[in-house]
């Protein structure tokens, strides 16, 4: 259903790589809801997704930009306002990695080296995409940008490895720049923390299938899909939340605040 909440609007959506990212849900989303957007995802991703598709889809253009080079986001940024003939109103950051995920280093050896990459991409990338838009003044007053998180940033998930501190970071960065970008340019930054979901990036994490059961299991209303993320992202691009700002969401069924759950005392039980 659609309500016609970004009708007119115009914006960024980086790191749509498949149908199950969830930044791809959010542009299918965001496009039904009346707004405009440029595409972008890093260039080695555009040979691995199916980007071109979407923005087929969607009516809209690609820009491949690598969100760790200032280079290619001041490039990003500018050709963006230009495509869509004005200043932005909304900018979605969904982009995350991890080398020693990856490569199944485990948070207690650590290469560091990959563990710099991974912060550069997965947190220090927000702080390059917004000082670049910031910079360009590039953002229209009441606009909005979110970046997705994970619970993981304020409680422990052994496999969740250096990510974890990544996205600590991220929720940092989001009420830092938050803060001059509000005060500023009268422009929100929030992070979503959002459930566990089978994309890409969510599955390349060891043990994958077991948390995504434990947190549907553990959450009175079940785990949040890549689609419901959608939905909250574009209410938070919308003018229906104009004073929300520097806030980590947790966008998860209820699993944040659980303790336990019948269900999971159940599975302890019948042991
Ligand atoms: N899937 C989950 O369980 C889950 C849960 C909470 C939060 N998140 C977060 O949601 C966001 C989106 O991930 P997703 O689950 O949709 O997976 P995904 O794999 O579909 O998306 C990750 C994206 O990051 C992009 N990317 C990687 N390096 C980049 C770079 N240098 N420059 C530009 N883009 C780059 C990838 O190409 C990809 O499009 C990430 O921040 C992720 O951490 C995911």
């Amino acid at each position: 259903m659609s309500y016609g909440l970004l009708r007119g609007k115009r914006g960024i959506i980086f790191g749509a790589l498949d149908e199950n990212s969830i930044a791809w849900k959010t542009a299918e989303r965001v496009h039904e809801e009346g707004g405009s957007f440029v595409l972008t995802n890093a260039p080695i991703a555009m040979r691995m997704g199916t980007i071109n598709a979407l923005a087929e889809k969607t009516n809209s253009t690609v820009i491949p930009a690598d969100a760790t080079s200032i280079e290619d986001l001041e490039k990003l940024v500018s050709e963006s306002m230009q495509v869509l003939g004005g200043k932005l109103d909304f900018v979605l950051h969904s982009i995350g990695m991890s080398v020693n995920v990856r490569k199944g280093r485990s948070y207690t050896d650590q290469n560091y080296d990959w563990t710099a990459k991974g912060w550069d991409v997965s947190a220090g990338s927000f702080h390059k995409v917004m000082q670049v838009l910031y910079k360009q003044d590039a953002m229209n007053e009441w606009g909005s940008i979110v970046a997705l998180s994970y619970m993981a940033a304020q409680r422990v998930f052994p496999d969740y490895n250096d990510m974890a501190d990544n996205k600590a970071f991220l929720e940092s960065i989001a009420r830092s720049f938050g803060y001059f970008f509000g005060r500023d340019k009268k422009v929100r930054v929030n992070t979503i923390s959002q459930s566990p979901t089978p994309t890409t990036a969510g599955k390349g994490v060891k043990g994958f299938d077991g948390f995504i059961s434990y947190a549907e299991k553990m959450s009175p209303l079940g785990n949040a899909s890549a689609l419901d993320c959608a939905n909250y992202t574009v209410s938070l691009f919308s003018d229906l939340t104009q004073k929300v700002t520097l806030q980590n969401l947790f966008h998860d069924g209820g699993f944040s605040n659980m303790g336990v759950s019948d269900s999971v005392m159940q599975a302890f039980e019948e042991q």
